[in-house]
């Protein structure tokens, strides 16, 4: 391996697809990795993120880094492309997709009646790890909104997403429709080999996943309805309540099924984030049984210690690494002490209450 214009890739073809793994720093643990089942490494950068871009425009699917976890990327406004990521994740198809822009400037293709708040919205956290819900624009078409009027876009700040947005609208492309490039239901992958070894069954020999490293927010965007006089939080995330009211001066409303009949999410309202192994919010573990909790709180006698964070953040980035590192040991039942607070911890609670569920 080595590296162009300070990013390091390499490429996988073992399964007759590609894993580029693309690093903007250098000389970091993942990024000098040797992943034995790669039988073809090369070195490439920005000429490997426009092919990307092409093989996108091509209608093929790329796998890509978002902050928050690996998005399953098609051109949005590519039907068979988009078709296939339902297929490849087994998702229904009213389940609508976000669409990733390289920047604000490209939201009016998409949506149309922009709030004023959705503005300070967009201005204050993109790029960055929040999902806006909009009414949509001509661009949005019913196979990529679920059939609903609305459309999620978000600009994600991960520099790789951000290059191959840029690279794939230069190519004349509007957007990536991306959910998270996991199965159905599963948890959410937080790195490459985690989308390989989710998706690797159902990806075809021209699709992509391009490796930056591991997310380093761990959880889904936070997702805000912007369609009414006033915003509410759909889904939490890394962009909380708290900054969203200090922006905006107002007490948001958080979306539960109590306060409404409406499913507003689809997704929102299933068991998801769910690893193999049953999830307890409660009681102690036994022996052999899996424990994730803060570092402070001690490891019960003969249980299996997944992830130990010392801050809420860290508990975020690495959560769904603990939740696949309990599979991966085949553990059938994980005992969970949940993080306390007003910050991401509101996010960590949501996942894994549903994980739970
Ligand atoms: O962080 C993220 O948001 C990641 C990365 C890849 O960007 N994407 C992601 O997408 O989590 P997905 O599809 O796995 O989760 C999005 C959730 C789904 O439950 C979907 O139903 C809901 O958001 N959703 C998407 N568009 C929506 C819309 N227009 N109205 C209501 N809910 C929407
Ligand atoms: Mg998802």
């Amino acid at each position: 391996m080595g590296t162009v214009e300070g990013i390091r890739v390499s490429v996988a073809s073992r399964w007759a697809k590609l894993i580029i793994k693309v690093s903007v720093k250098s000389k970091t643990s993942w990024q000098v990795r040797q992943l034995t089942d790669m039988a073809l490494i090369t070195n490439c950068t920005s000429q490997r993120i426009k092919e990307a871009a092409s093989y996108l425009l091509a209608g093929n699917l790329v796998a890509f880094p978002t902050e928050t976890v690996y998005g399953l990327g098609a051109d949005a406004c590519n039907l068979s492309a988009v078709s296939r990521i339902y297929k490849v994740k087994g998702r229904p198809t009213n389940h609508p997709l976000i669409v990733h822009l390289s920047s604000i400037d490209n939201l009016d293709k998409w949506t149309k009646d922009i709030p004023t708040y959705a503005v300070k919205l967009a201005r204050e956290f993109w790029p960055g790890p929040m999902t806006l819900v909009l009414p949509k624009a001509k661009l949005a078409e019913d196979f990529v909104t679920g059939g609903q009027n609305n459309v999620g876009v978000r600009v994600p700040s991960h520099t790789v997403a951000l290059l191959l947005l840029k690279e794939f609208e230069a190519q004349g492309g509007h957007g990536i429709a991306a959910p998270s490039a996991n199965r159905f239901g599963k948890v959410s992958p937080t790195c490459a080999d985690d989308v390989k070894a989710e998706l690797s069954d159902y990806l075809k020999s021209d699709d992509l996943i391009l490796d930056g490293g591991p997310s380093f927010v761990g959880v889904e965007s936070t997702i805000i309805d912007c369609t009414n006089a006033t915003p509410m939080i759909l889904r939490p995330g890394a962009i909380t309540a708290t900054m969203i009211n200090d922006l905006l001066g107002i007490q948001i409303e958080i979306f539960s099924k109590n306060n409404s009949d409406q499913i507003r999410a689809p997704g929102l309202l299933e068991s998801h984030y769910s690893p193999k192994a049953k999830v307890y919010l409660s009681g102690t573990p036994s022996a052999g049984d899996g424990f994730i909790a803060l570092s402070k709180f001690p490891t019960p006698s003969g249980a299996v210690r997944l992830i130990s964070p010392t801050t809420n953040e860290e508990y975020a980035r690495t959560l769904y690494q603990g939740l696949r590192l309990a599979d991966s040991k085949k553990l059938s039942k994980v005992f969970v002490i949940e993080p306390a607070g007003n910050d991401i911890a509101v996010a960590v609670c949501d996942r894994l209450q549903k994980a739970a569920e």
